[in-house]
């Protein structure tokens, strides 16, 4: 694999699909997930472990695992809510989970059914599932509304420090940070950052970012300009929480890719490959709206 200077993880399987309007079928997520490793992708969250009843899109994540598992080169990511979330995970094979856990109370109880206090003590028995895993599996914690919220509006800062204090306290050694409504400015990027790891250090990690109003790549530039290095998007700006209204879309990976490349920093990832695994997702979700700049500026070329 190249070097890189930016890892991105890409999150469509999971962010995109849970929130789109048509469902893709299990063929057909794998058929476009092996294209995105193939693409050069390092990271790819393929799916969520969460009730099947409230995200169907996401029934077939273990299936969709098992899959992704054997290609090569590749880290597969899934995202789990809870201890049973993170069980289900762990018998299908996942080694990396991330847990999201809200700063916004009022997010918290939308998404989970929890207070933010109990989502981190099921982080804590999370983590004990995950070393007792053979072999151990990974876990990082995105702390989901960490720049607002639209159930309960502002998010003081000091709450998502404390909060990302009390996670690295349980024992998390990778952090995210996540503009789930897409409320974010890059001035708070840069001062939550800086305040997010003045409490927990290099654990802070990465951002997910949403492009909801716009501002999902000035929101990254701010984060790179504060050290981080690793970016969650979603290939042609898909996504968003079905619990938190008004959500929409993740920041285009093909967009973030191409502003990377251009600024000098390597990302492994090829261009070409990227724009390409749009066709699979046009076919497999017809009537999606796909976004994203590079793919008009190159349809227009
Ligand atoms: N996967 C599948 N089933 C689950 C589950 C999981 N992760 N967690 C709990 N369940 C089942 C329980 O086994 C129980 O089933 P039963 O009634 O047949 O015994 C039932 O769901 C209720 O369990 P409970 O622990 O009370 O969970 P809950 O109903 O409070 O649900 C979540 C909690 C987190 C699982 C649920 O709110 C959820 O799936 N939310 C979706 C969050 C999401 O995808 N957000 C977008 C990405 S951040
Ligand atoms: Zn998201």
């Amino acid at each position: 694999m190249s070097e890189r200077d930016v890892t991105i993880c890409e999150v469509g399987p999971r962010d995109g699909l849970q929130n789109a309007r048509g469902r893709m079928t299990t063929a057909d997520k794998i058929r476009w997930i092996a294209a995105l490793a193939e693409a050069g992708l390092p990271e790819i969250e393929v799916g969520s472990f969460v009730r099947p009843d409230l995200v169907p899109a996401m029934a077939d994540t273990a299936e969709v695992v098992a899959a992704a598992k054997r290609i090569e080169g590749v880290s597969i990511v899934v995202l789990v809510p809870n201890r049973k979330g993170a069980e289900r995970a762990l018998a299908a094979g996942a080694r990396k989970l991330t847990v999201p856990v809200s700063a916004s109370r009022a997010h918290s109880r939308a998404n989970i059914r929890m207070e933010p206090e109990q989502a981190v003590a099921q982080v804590a028995e999370i983590l004990a599932l995950a070393r007792d895993a053979d072999p151990p599996a990974e876990v990082a914690v995105g702390i989901s509304t960490a720049f607002g919220c639209t159930l309960q509006g502002t998010v003081p800062e000091g709450d998502v420090v404390r909060l990302a204090e009390a996670l690295a306290e349980a024992g998390v050694e990778e952090i995210g940070l996540a503009d789930t409504v897409g409320h974010a400015n890059p001035a708070q990027v840069k001062r939550l950052v800086r305040a997010v790891r003045a409490g927990v250090g290099e654990r802070l990690v990465g951002l997910h970012l949403h492009d909801t109003r716009g501002r999902g790549l000035a929101n990254a530039v701010a984060g790179l300009e504060e050290g981080i290095r690793a970016f969650d998007s979603s290939l042609a700006g898909l996504g968003g929480c079905p619990f938190a209204p008004g959500a929409s879309g993740n920041v285009a990976t093909e967009d973030l890719v191409w502003m990377f490349e251009d600024m000098g920093l390597r990302t492994g990832v090829d261009l070409d490959r990227l724009l390409a695994a749009r066709a699979i997702l046009a076919e497999a979700l017809p009537g999606e709206p796909l976004h994203g700049h590079l793919a008009r500026v190159r349809c227009a070329a």
